[in-house]
């Protein structure tokens, strides 16, 4: 079971209701099982890291979990409230649709393309689900759109277009984009994997101011040192099932698993935690958290459509 967030009271402790539970979650493209029976709970404000290889299953857990893929077993729960399915089995779908659209609302993704629509200046990408999907008045809306820009740091940029800024701006504005729906959850999926180094940074503090104002997030991310920084739960997938997690501290100081120890050995860049401190202390982190970083290839999955 996943703990509760560390500053949470005894109390709150036993009986907050997760943002989202996932049980048993298995989902196979046809004959290739991805994600093979896995669980995730995370409390609010819980900031969770999802770490592992490439094809381990990461961006479809966080795809199954808001819904954008159908997945075949296991129950997944929003705010105590769980998916009802219709069918089973590859037949099986979300049978609700008035609740699926209710819970993509809630559960806004950040992706590694950013996907902002290019014929729409910063601001109107900003506005467009709070005023098309939430029905808002436009002033409100402006308003707190305007407000987001600032908070992420391109209040200046809110009228020009998305090919005219860096890729730290754009990411930035996906975020203000993502925040401007007030979701219950923010879902990335490796924000930073395609920005230079210095771009990335710009992304990082944002991700970390939001982890200091107690969101609830789950991170894909191969940035190890953003793992360690933002997360206070880490789980590491391998060929689609949870082969170890535990606090950041633990599960880079520590790690238990002889696939998650090869998995660190083969990631540039682990940030540097003391064995034997790990249980107890936060990691200590060396250098900046792109450094030779692997570049990856800013790719639009299917699927990853604003
Ligand atoms: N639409 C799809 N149809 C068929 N197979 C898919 C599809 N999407 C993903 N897969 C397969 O599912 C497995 C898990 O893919 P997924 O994209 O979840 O991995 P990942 O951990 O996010 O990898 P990466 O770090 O490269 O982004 C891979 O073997 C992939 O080829
Ligand atoms: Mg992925």
């Amino acid at each position: 079971m996943t703990p509760a967030p560390p500053d949470a009271s005894p109390d709150e402790q036993t009986t907050a209701t997760p943002v989202i539970a996932i049980r048993g979650l298995y989902k196979a493209y046809g004959a290739l099982e991805v994600i093979k029976g896995v669980d995730v709970t995370a409390m609010p404000g819980q900031v969770i890291a999802l770490i592992g290889s490439s094809g381990s299953g990461k961006s479809t857990l966080l795809r199954c979990c808001n819904l954008l893929e159908d997945s075949q077993q296991g129950e997944i729960e929003f705010d105590g409230e769980p998916v009802r399915w219709r069918g089973t089995g590859a037949a099986r779908q979300p049978g609700d649709r008035a609740q699926v659209a209710r819970i993509r609302t809630n559960l806004s993704m950040v992706f590694q393309s950013f996907n902002l629509w290019s014929h729409m200046t910063v601001l109107q990408n900003v506005m467009e689900a709070p005023l098309t999907v939430l029905k808002q008045p436009r002033a409100e809306v402006e308003a707190r759109a305007r407000a987001l820009l600032d908070k992420v740091g391109i209040g200046d940029k809110a009228d020009v277009y998305p090919a005219q800024m860096s890729g730290g701006q754009q990411q930035r504005a996906a975020i203000a984009r993502a925040l401007c729906m007030e979701p219950r959850a923010l879902l990335f999926d490796e924000p930073t994997s395609a920005l230079d180094p210095e771009l990335e940074q710009e992304v990082i503090r944002v991700i970390k101011a939001l982890a200091g104002e107690g969101r609830t997030m789950l991170i894909v991310t191969h940035d190890m040192h953003l793992a360690a920084d933002v997360a206070d739960h880490v789980i590491f997938l391998h060929q689609g099932r949870i082969e170890e997690e535990g606090p950041p501290a633990r599960v880079f100081g520590a790690p238990r698993s002889a696939r998650l120890r090869q998995f660190l050995r083969v990631v540039e860049d682990v940030p540097e935690v003391e064995a034997a401190t790990a249980e107890s202390a936060g990691p200590r982190l060396t250098g900046p958290s792109a450094i030779d970083k692997k570049k990856r290839q800013s790719t639009t999955q299917q699927g990853d459509r604003p």
